[in-house]
């Protein structure tokens, strides 16, 4: 087991959450204990102008933890034990384009799910192997990466196939996140709720919730015929997912749940399950990238600019189940704890009738030695059906990356389920190319239009 007190990088130091996500780590240095934090990112000036909001985070908390701010591997990685990664290759630019060039087609325009979660799979999975290298190159041989990074669906599939014995526990906050809610509908802390789950990345349903032994879906379930995964008095909402986008999205627990009664769904299937309707709300000329980079993105940085004048730090960023999260599940590797928690991992037969190893969101213990898969049987035939057709998206879409394959990218985008036609794919992934040209590795046709 790796000996505290621990080095902790963080790889995408410059992400506006990575206030957030130390201020988690100073409020639980007693069960993970820090020697060092360094700050890693490419983008040099955007981690630079975040830093000293960091710097002052820690300070709050501890005089000791020695803190770097560097844009250099070896300096970043260098015995390091833990490696928080949470890179967005292509920044919020990027995922503007993912959002909106499908909206042009009429298609939904996201940051994970649909043709916008496969162009930025596209992006990321082989800087992410890149990471990977740099970290085996210089950390400590027992360090462990948690891994963040979008879409996490593509990219663990990416590091099955190209790195499959790298230390890398892929996870996300989304189930978390709904287990906040559920826990706050309830009335019960979430850490007492003990939930099986099965499926993909933001692609999965809950079904049981249990507490103190008792399953209370269906109390939830009532509850969400009327509120959707909401509690009545919306603005008690965590902030993480407080904005009016993100109230919507919980609501439309509900109609999922009119329609399919049984299981409680990952609020992403509104995507593939609902498509025009998110279409058609949407206005394809300020998304939810835009959003974010008018709101979250704008008020962390004119507080950082603030700081650097007043010496006064306003409010600026959000501690919640993202941050906490991270922290224990980084807590549970480092000693060995096998607490229970949703993660994304190798299935190895977790979920009897998908594929053995597909990299499937359940519930894991997780040991020093990583994720052990909880077992939660065969899934109806509905819910495998639609599991398989997402699965193949993601798998064809990751061989299109390893292999340059035009036709592969092809298949992955039509076979999605936010996209109608083979026509529609095609105009979307072309257009995709075009917007992509710096980060997307070269696609070649087998055969060329028209032979
Ligand atoms: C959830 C998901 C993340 C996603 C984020 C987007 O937390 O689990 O995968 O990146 O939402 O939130 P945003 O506020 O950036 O739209
Ligand atoms: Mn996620």
């Amino acid at each position: 087991m790796l000996t505290p007190p621990f080095i902790l990088s963080i790889a995408g130091g410059g992400s506006t959450y990575t206030p957030g996500i130390v201020k988690s780590l100073m409020v639980r240095l007693e069960d993970f204990p820090l020697a060092e934090i360094r700050l890693y990112d490419i983008d040099e000036a955007r981690q630079r102008t975040l830093a000293p909001v960091v710097e002052k985070v820690i300070r709050d908390h501890s005089d000791t933890i020695k803190f770097i701010v560097t844009s250099d591997a070896e300096t970043a990685f260098s015995g390091a034990h833990f490696i928080f990664a949470q890179m967005r290759v292509g920044q919020y630019k990027m995922r503007e384009q993912d959002e909106k060039i499908p909206l042009r087609h009429g298609v939904v325009g996201q940051e994970t799910c649909g043709p916008g979660g496969l162009a930025y799979g596209l992006r990321t999975i082989l800087p992410m192997v890149e990471l990977i290298d740099l970290v085996e190159q210089y950390a400590d041989k027992k360090a462990w990466i948690v891994n963040y990074s979008n879409p996490a669906a593509i990219v663990a599939e990416g590091v099955r196939r190209l790195r499959p014995n790298a230390r890398v526990l892929n996870i996300c906050d989304m189930p978390v996140a709904a287990m906040r809610n559920i826990g706050a509908i309830l009335g019960v802390d979430r850490h007492k709720l003990q939930v099986d789950y099965f499926g993909l990345n933001h692609f999965g349903w809950f079904t049981r919730i249990l507490v103190d032994g008792e399953d209370r879906l269906p109390e939830v379930r009532r509850h969400v015929a009327q509120f959707g995964l909401l509690t009545e008095d919306a603005s008690k909402t965590d902030p993480q997912h407080a904005d009016p986008s993100w109230v919507k999205t919980w609501r439309n627990i509900k109609p999922i749940m009119d329609h399919f009664p049984d299981y409680l769904p990952n609020p992403y299937l509104q995507y593939y399950l609902m498509p025009n309707q998110i279409v058609e709300h949407q206005d394809p000329h300020l998304t939810r990238a835009n959003e974010v980079m008018n709101g979250r993105e704008k008020k962390l940085f004119a507080a950082a600019e603030e700081y650097q004048r007043t010496g006064i730090l306003p409010d600026a960023f959000h501690v919640g189940v993202h941050g906490a999260f991270i922290v224990d599940v980084a807590c549970s590797l480092a000693f060995d704890l096998r607490q229970r928690h949703l993660v994304i991992v190798e299935n190895k037969g977790a979920i009897a009738n998908l594929p053995y190893d597909a990299m499937v969101e359940v519930p894991a213990y997780i040991t020093a030695n990583g994720p052990e898969p909880v077992r939660m049987g065969a899934v109806p035939l509905f819910h495998q059906t639609l599991l398989m057709q997402q699965l193949a998206s993601e798998q064809l879409l990751v061989e299109a990356t390893i292999e340059g394959s035009y036709e592969k990218a092809l298949q992955a985008f039509t076979l999605n389920r936010t996209v109608p036609t083979m026509q529609h794919a095609k105009a979307i992934l072309d257009d995709m190319i075009e917007a992509n040209r710096d980060y997307w590795p070269q696609l070649q046709k087998a055969w060329q239009d028209g032979e």
